[in-house]
């Protein structure tokens, strides 16, 4: 079977992955996600390994706050640290709303995994309460990103201009999902 042809039952099976809480030992993940230029080419492009420090040392005060949740993606069947998956507040249009996020390293894409870690994500954002709406903004250039809001049962609202990282603008789809809505 060529190496891109996953086995079919690994495919949105939502029990081949859970979710925890970033903690201490998730830096090399970090270097995997957002060190490595073909996993950041619609993120701005890799970070530097003081970026990188930093980020860590973010998620692990945002994790200690309570406020927005930050995730690693586990694969059960293996045990490994594949992913990430975040949700955290932003202002977008005069309104508090939360924003998600995911990543999952080359090895283990095309499987189902982002699609299976962000509905997790989903029942806990909705769980929390806070906010009714919870939007994406993946790149116009994003396919796999796109497809994920689409199969996920975001409503693409318009393509906009997004500022992502501070100073640089990338052309994306603003993906809403109304949590106050039934699952
Ligand atoms: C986006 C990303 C997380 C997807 O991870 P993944 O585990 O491979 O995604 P899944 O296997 O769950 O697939 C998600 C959807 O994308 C579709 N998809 C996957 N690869 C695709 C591709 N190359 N083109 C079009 N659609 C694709 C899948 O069919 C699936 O759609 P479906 O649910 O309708 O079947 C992964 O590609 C990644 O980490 N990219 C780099 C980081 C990034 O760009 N993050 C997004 C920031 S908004």
């Amino acid at each position: 079977m060529p190496a891109s042809i996953k086995p079919e039952s690994d495919r949105s099976d939502q029990s081949a992955v859970r979710i925890e809480l970033w903690a201490e030992g998730d830096l090399p993940l970090l270097k995997k996600l957002l060190g490595d230029p073909a996993m950041t080419e619609h993120l701005g492009g890799p970070e530097s390994d003081e970026q990188l420090a930093n980020r860590h040392a973010r998620y692990l005060r945002l994790v200690a706050s309570g406020s927005d949740r930050v995730f690693k993606i586990i694969h059960q069947p293996t045990g490994e640290s594949v992913g990430s998956v975040s949700y955290w507040e932003r202002t977008w249009h005069g309104e508090q709303v939360y924003e998600i996020g995911w990543s999952v390293i080359p090895a283990f894409q095309g499987r189902g995994i982002a699609r299976a870690a962000t509905s997790l994500a989903i029942i806990n954002a909705r769980s929390d309460g806070k906010h009714r709406f919870l939007h994406a903004f993946p790149s116009v250039d994003n396919p796999p990103s796109n497809a994920l809001c689409r199969s996920l049962g975001f409503t693409l609202i318009e393509e906009c201009e997004f500022e992502y990282p501070a100073g640089s603008f990338m052309r994306c789809n603003d993906w809403c999902l109304d949590l106050s809505a039934s699952s």
